[in-house]
């Protein structure tokens, strides 16, 4: 079968108002690039034109330049799911001009495979090769892109000549039947390959082929600060005694981390850490540092579905495949963020919070419970199921007007019953097998901002002999406070009776 090849412009106009459209990419990394600009330049025509053009935008999880922020910046967008993080996007949503839904990576997939999202009208993927009986060979990221190609109606595969070829070596692709006919997935240890290095398509389904040549461009992290450095420290410090008192096998077990800058600078410290041994990880984005912790080899072997890493970098990738195909996997997201793989496997999972609370509760996704931040991404998958779930965040934010702990989260992400260790530049709280109120006290004496312990005491002083102690009237003082002064600072408590 010989497929169809289009331009991008072409590809753009046969996609119409309204349509569900779901993209490759988890991050910028191996994203649709130029069907989607094409699709934002075609809706502000239609606009131009007094008629009405939005899509329903899917992708694995964020995007990157070329999808989100192009077409928010065309006003080409109606609906996202399952993850953001572009600021124009972020702030639409906010507006209430964009809906978003907010879901576990893991269960992305199969809601887009079971219809839960709606019937995908089309799928647009970035691959390095399709051949005629429909096999795609994908780039940078494996993401959602196996699911979409199932339950997309209609087909465009961009082939990128920049990337490269040789990328199927890493990858292990299975699309789970749906339940009850689902096996268990056979990953014993994290470079176990269970499926396939290629996508399936319906060759029938494929409408067109567009030829592109953009690099992911992903953009490189701050430098470190000394906060996330006195954060990765502590980490560093709980792991090595967990391990020095056997409750981590010596041996260690794979890690997981979030994406960002204090996660990078703990991915730095473990890997300069003489009392961690090599060590592997099962996680869902490999990002520059943790390429060179493989060059290091401090890290044996990663599972993930993206590799979110700056253009010189990939470049590395690009021109030493033979080394760097033995030491990475790239799966689907649900089979990287996989419940009963993470659980098998004993993943330490660390992620940061944007506030915790006094039981432990962690906020990772909505700004004083109303805004969205990025979303819940894979951090619900890890945590819950991981073998220790470490959370960490500075005790301050906002150039210090926020104190990160809070009496009572305003969203709950990751409930106390998930949530294992929080870390922040004070130190670190141990809160497994603790009960409410001493769990309360490890909290503030051990990760509260010295500036903020005393109206953290003053709260739960406040707090009559109960099992959770929560004063439901002061509960939010913080927060509220914060909403009419622009600090959480100067409370006066007696106003909350
Ligand atoms: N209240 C209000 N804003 C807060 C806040 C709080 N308690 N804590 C942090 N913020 C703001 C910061 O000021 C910053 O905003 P700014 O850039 O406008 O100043 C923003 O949140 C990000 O904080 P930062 O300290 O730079 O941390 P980060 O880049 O590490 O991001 C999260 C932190 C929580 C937003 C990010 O990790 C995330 O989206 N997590 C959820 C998804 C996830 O965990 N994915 C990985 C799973 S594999």
């Amino acid at each position: 079968m010989s497929f169809n090849h289009l331009s991008s412009v072409e590809a753009a106009a046969m996609i119409p108002h309204g349509a569900t459209v779901g993209f490759s990419g988890f991050t910028p990394a191996g994203s649709a690039k130029s069907i989607p600009v094409a699709i934002a330049s075609h809706a502000r025509h239609e606009h131009a034109a007094g008629r009405p053009y939005t899509i329903r935008v899917l992708a694995g999880a964020s995007t990157g330049k070329y999808i989100d922020h192009e077409l928010v910046q065309a006003d080409a967008v109606s609906y996202r799911a399952p993850y953001q993080s572009d600021s124009l996007m972020r702030g639409k949503i906010n507006e209430g001009k964009i809906a978003f839904v907010d879901m576990h990576l893991s269960h992305f997939p199969q809601m887009v495979l079971q219809g839960f999202l709606g019937k995908l009208d089309f799928a647009v993927i970035e691959a390095t090769e399709v051949t005629a009986d429909g096999r795609v060979y994908l780039t940078t990221s494996i993401g959602a892109s196996p699911a979409f190609l199932q339950a997309a109606k209609k087909v465009f595969i961009e082939i990128n000549h920049k990337q490269n070829p040789r990328l199927r070596e890493m990858a292990d692709i299975l699309v789970p039947p749906t339940p009850p006919n689902r096996n268990i997935l056979p990953i014993t240890h994290v470079g176990a390959k269970v499926g396939k290095p290629y996508a399936e398509v319906d060759p029938a389904k494929i409408v067109g082929i567009v030829e592109t040549d953009a690099m992911d461009d992903v953009e490189p992290f701050t430098t470190q600060n000394g906060c996330a450095e006195k954060i990765a420290s502590h980490v560093a410090d709980f792991l090595v005694k967990e391990r020095k008192s056997g409750r981590i096998p010596v041996e260690f077990l794979p890690l997981q981390a979030g994406i960002g800058n204090t996660c990078n600078a703990i991915m730095g410290k473990l890997g300069n850490c003489p009392d961690i041994p090599d060590f592997s990880m099962y996680t869902e984005v490999c990002q520059n540092s943790l390429l060179d912790l493989i060059d290091a080899g401090r890290l044996k072997m990663i599972s993930t579905t993206a590799l979110t890493l700056t253009n010189d970098y990939m470049q590395r990738v690009f021109s030493n495949i033979d080394h760097y195909a033995k030491h990475i996997v790239l799966r689907p997201q649900d089979i990287s963020n996989n419940p009963e793989v993470i659980r098998r496997l004993g993943v330490i999972s660390i992620n940061t919070a944007l506030e915790v609370d006094l039981m432990g509760h962690v906020n990772s996704s909505h700004v004083m419970g109303t805004k969205i931040m990025n979303g819940i991404g894979g951090s619900g998958d890890f945590t819950r199921n991981a073998y220790v779930s470490i959370f960490v965040c500075p005790a301050l934010a906002k150039g210090g007007a926020i104190s990160s702990i809070v009496p009572m989260c305003a969203h709950v992400d990751h409930n106390e019953h998930s949530v294992g260790v929080i870390v922040t530049d004070q130190g670190y709280a141990d809160l497994r097998g603790k009960a409410p109120r001493e769990r309360a006290h490890l909290v503030i004496d051990h990760c509260a901002h010295p500036e903020f312990r005393d109206d953290l005491w003053r709260y739960l002083r406040s707090v009559s002999d109960v099992h959770v102690p929560h004063n439901l009237t002061r509960a939010f003082a913080m927060h509220r406070q914060y909403q009419l002064a622009g600090s959480m600072h100067g409370i006066h408590w007696d106003q909350f009776l």
